[in-house]
């Protein structure tokens, strides 16, 4: 049950190019804080290494309906792909780890589709979208389902240049598919804060895409790796951690965002 008044459908994409810069970890544990402050959360998961479930613990039957089954079947619907995931208001569309990335329907409307199954609306305030680390017709798809961009990255001068290129494709889909489309903002992720390469590369960010566009940051937590093999929240396999403190302050400042 949500604690909170009715709210429209938000959909958040998470996304960056790059595999490792913490996508699959923010998407999981920020759903869960998210639920946990009374949001009705569906996860999407649409890497089809299916690292969602796995953070999760949620087991996926061989063969069930998922969430890619939208992108090989024109008749499936999402909410056929919706499993529970022990966590209060917190649901699943899991991946299909047999999809091959790059095959499939060739629409990159099919998931702004599916989410305007009214029932969608009724059940959910919020949708986080994990996203696969490549620029195909997926990513696609997510970005032009979203009313959101959450990006996080590494704070390291790699990245850096991941992150403008990622800009740039987030500017053309905004002038094309998505008008609607705005930036949430950068999460610095694995973060040291007397590191200074780390200090630096996010004044980069900063510089270049605005102070305020820069979320509070996750720390470098051993607790967020073992969560993850665990099958569990952060926020329930070590509430005190670093990783969890930090996950609620990034909550609280996204309940902000989402609701001003
Ligand atoms: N803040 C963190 N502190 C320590 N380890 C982290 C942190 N965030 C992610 N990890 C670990 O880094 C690896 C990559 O993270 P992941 O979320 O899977 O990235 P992506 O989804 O972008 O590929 C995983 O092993 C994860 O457990
Ligand atoms: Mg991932």
């Amino acid at each position: 049950m949500s604690v909170l008044a009715p709210r429209p459908l938000r959909v958040i994409v998470v996304c960056n190019r790059k595999g490792g810069a913490g996508k699959t970890t923010t998407s999981v544990n920020m759903a869960a804080e998210l639920a946990a402050v009374g949001w009705r959360v569906l996860l999407l998961d649409l890497d089809s290494q299916g690292h969602c479930a796995v953070g999760l613990g949620v087991k996926v039957p061989h063969g069930g309906v998922c969430l890619h089954s939208l992108f090989t079947n024109p008749q499936a619907r999402l909410l056929d792909a919706v499993r529970d995931t022990g966590v209060d208001n917190l649901a699943l569309a899991p991946a299909d780890q047999l999809f091959e990335h790059g095959t499939g329907l060739r629409d990159e409307l099919r998931l702004a589709q599916a989410l305007t199954d009214p029932e969608i609306a009724e059940r959910f305030d919020l949708v986080i979208v994990d996203t696969p680390p490549s620029l195909d017709l997926l990513l696609l798809n997510a970005l032009s389902a979203a009313h959101w961009v959450l990006v996080p990255f590494v704070p390291h001068p790699l990245s850096f240049e991941g992150v403008r290129q990622l800009m740039r494709v987030l500017f053309k889909v905004m002038s094309n598919q998505n008008p609607a489309l705005k930036l949430l903002g950068f999460l610095p992720t694995m973060a040291a804060e007397n590191i200074r390469q780390h200090k630096a590369t996010t004044g980069d960010v900063a510089r270049q895409f605005g102070a305020l566009r820069v979320l509070p940051a996750i720390r470098n937590d051993i607790k967020l790796a073992e969560a993850f093999a665990m099958g569990k929240p952060v926020r329930s396999y070590a509430a005190s951690s670093r990783g969890a403190q930090d996950f609620a302050e990034l909550a609280t400042c996204l309940t902000q965002l989402l609701t001003k």
